[in-house]
Parts: structure tokens; sequence; C-alpha cells
């Protein structure tokens, strides 16, 4: 049986962080030994939220590709492409955009949630509204049937799957439906105990040095009720607690009973934190100088995805054209 294809995306926004790497590259790492991978950073999907001041998207777009490689991401085994260098993304983001009742679009809660959260910005673009629509256009162009995404983007996935119906309805079976692939790993929150986001600021980069991790780690909010050392702890209510869970799985039990009986502090625990997440991201950060000693293999890297990329998207845009019956070459 020919491999599923898969396809996933971020947003180059800002830094590659803790939350990225479990919530999504870790998962994309196992996932191309296994299937044919594409791997898209997101700049359109970006521009719906950074219009204002677009200019810092280049330079994150290098600097996030170089993480994605130096967590594992192996060109050999999949490809790595920028989705505004296949214009079409853009192109079948209008033809889609023509058979997406509003409805669906102002339904979407994760559409509603992001206004919450980046309530700095306007985003009462149509652009912004219609971002599940261009997501839907970057799954379908390469008729990707498995999509790792998190929780949040379900409601975009769903979106994908009834457009997909819809314009099969309306014009024959172009496009396949595509599904979810969830990751079990529980949802970090940022050092601040809110949603981690790069637009509060409340992250771990995977470029962090040791000193800015130790500085972060020992800011985060632990159990309230442990006021003082001999206070017993309550480690299912606290965040460190929780990195805990997801970097120190050996050790984890040991942990919560000398949490629960007040034999470890809050500090020497945050230390312990700091010092885990240290030694993880020294392979990833080795792993990235490497990569940076050769700046012009970025480069390529990203032209060939993206070349091998468009000669998918554009053999699908001529059969949506075909189907549709807007074809200039019948
Ligand atoms: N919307 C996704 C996010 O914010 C990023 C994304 C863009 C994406 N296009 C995609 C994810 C296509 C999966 C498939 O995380
Ligand atoms: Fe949290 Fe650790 Fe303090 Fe327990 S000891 S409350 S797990 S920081």
């Amino acid at each position: 049986m020919a491999k599923q294809r898969v396809l996933s995306g971020l947003r180059p926004t800002g830094e590659v962080h803790l939350g990225n790497l479990l919530g999504a590259l870790n998962n994309w790492v196992q996932l191309q030994d296994k299937h044919d991978c594409l791997f898209m950073v997101a700049d359109l999907h970006a521009l719906s939220s950074e219009y204002a001041d677009p200019k810092p998207i280049r330079h994150n777009i290098r600097e996030n590709v170089i993480d994605w490689l130096a967590a594992g991401l192996d060109v050999e085994k999949c490809t790595i492409f920028v989705q505004s260098r296949v214009p079409e993304h853009a192109e079948l983001h209008l033809l889609l955009s023509m058979i997406t009742p509003l409805g669906w679009l102002e339904r979407n809660p994760t559409y509603k949630e992001q206004k919450e959260e980046l309530k700095g910005k306007d985003l009462s673009t149509y652009g912004f509204l219609g971002y599940p629509i261009l997501q839907t256009a970057d799954i379908v162009l390469y008729k990707a049937t498995l999509i790792p995404v998190g929780e949040d983007q379900l409601p975009h996935l769903e979106l994908a799957r009834e457009i997909v119906r819809r314009f099969n309805h309306l014009y024959g079976p172009v496009f396949l439906e595509p599904q979810p692939i969830l990751t079990h790993i529980p949802k970090l929150l940022g050092t601040d105990n809110r949603k981690m986001s790069k637009s509060y600021q409340n992250y771990i980069a995977l470029t962090d040095s040791p000193d800015t991790i130790r500085k972060k780690v020992l800011q985060m909010i632990t159990d309230p009720a442990r006021v003082k050392r001999g206070d017993p702890g309550h480690p299912e209510i606290c965040n460190v607690y929780s990195y805990h869970k997801c970097f120190s799985e050996g050790k984890i039990s040991k942990l919560t009973e000398d949490c629960r009986t007040a034999k470890i502090g809050c500090t020497d625990c945050k230390e312990m934190l700091a010092q885990v997440l240290i030694n993880y991201l020294k392979g990833i950060q080795e792993h990235r100088s490497r990569i940076k000693d050769d700046p012009e293999k970025v480069d390529e890297i990203l032209e060939e995805g993206s070349k091998r990329a468009k000669a998918i998207a554009s053999a699908t845009l001529k059969e949506a054209m075909a189907a549709m019956g807007m074809s200039n070459e019948l």
C-alpha cells in the first residue's frame, strides 16, 4: 500500500518553544520515518496576525527551520517548504473561499479564542476570518490525509473536511478528507500558568541559554499553599510539576512523594527542572550550531523542498480548476 501523506505547519511568528517541540516537532520527527511527510512554514498564515509588522517573518522562517532540523527533521525523509513560495496555496484559497459559507467561519471556536488571545491586534479582517480556508488549501493541495495538530486545531480540521465534501459534491471527487493525528502529550502551560503563547512571552525557547532557562524556571508559580518550606505540596496543581512530568519521567514518583511530604523545597525542585531542561536542550542547541555553520544549506533545503511541494500542488490545482470547468487548458 502506498504511504499515506502527512502535512503539518507552524507559523513563523516568533521563536520555536518547548510547547512547539512537545506538541508538534517531536511528533513530526517520528512521523517522517513512517509516512510521506510535508512540513510547511506557514508564513501566509503568520501574516493574518502580523500584517501590521511583517518584517520579522522572513528572519523567523530561517531560524525556525534551523530549529526544526536541530530537533531532528531530516530532509532525506521529509519535505520542508515555505507556504508563500508555492503560490498555489493562495490560488486554491481563493477558489475554496467561493464555496465556503460565512456561517462556517464565524462559528469557528478557534477563531473566537485567538481573537481573545491576540487582543492587542486588530483581527477583524477578512484574511483572519478566512484562516481555516487557507489551512484547508494547505492540506488538500497535497491530498494529505493525516494531519498532526494540537487540539485547538480540531475545528479547523472539521472545517477542512466540510469544505472538501462540498467541493467534491459540487464538482466531482478531487480532494480527500483529512484526519487529525493528536499527540497524547498533555499541553504545557506557559511559565506564568497562562496558555503558552508567543504573544504572552511566557515560553522557554529552544535557543534559550542555561541562564535564561534558570531565570524563567525560577519565576514559575508553584503550589500557592506551600507558604513555608515545611508545608506539604500538592503537585497535581503545580505547573513546575507538570513540566517535570514531561521531562523528568524517571524521577517523577520520588518527586511526587518528596513534594507531598515537604522533603523537597520548591526552589530545589525548580533548580532540578532547570537542569533537566538545560540538558534536554543541549543536544538540540549543539545540532543547531552545526547547522548554522553552513548557512547556504538552509537556503538549499527550502529551495528544494518548495520545488517539490510546488510540483504536487500545481498538479492538484489544475485538477481542481478542470473539475470546476475553469481550466484554460481544455
Ligand atoms: N493553523 C496551524 C497552527 O496554528 C498551522 C497550520 C497552517 C497548519 N496550515 C496548516 C497545521 C496545515 C496543519 C495543517 O498551529
Ligand atoms: Fe511544585 Fe516542586 Fe514545589 Fe512541589 S516541590 S509544589 S512540585 S515546585
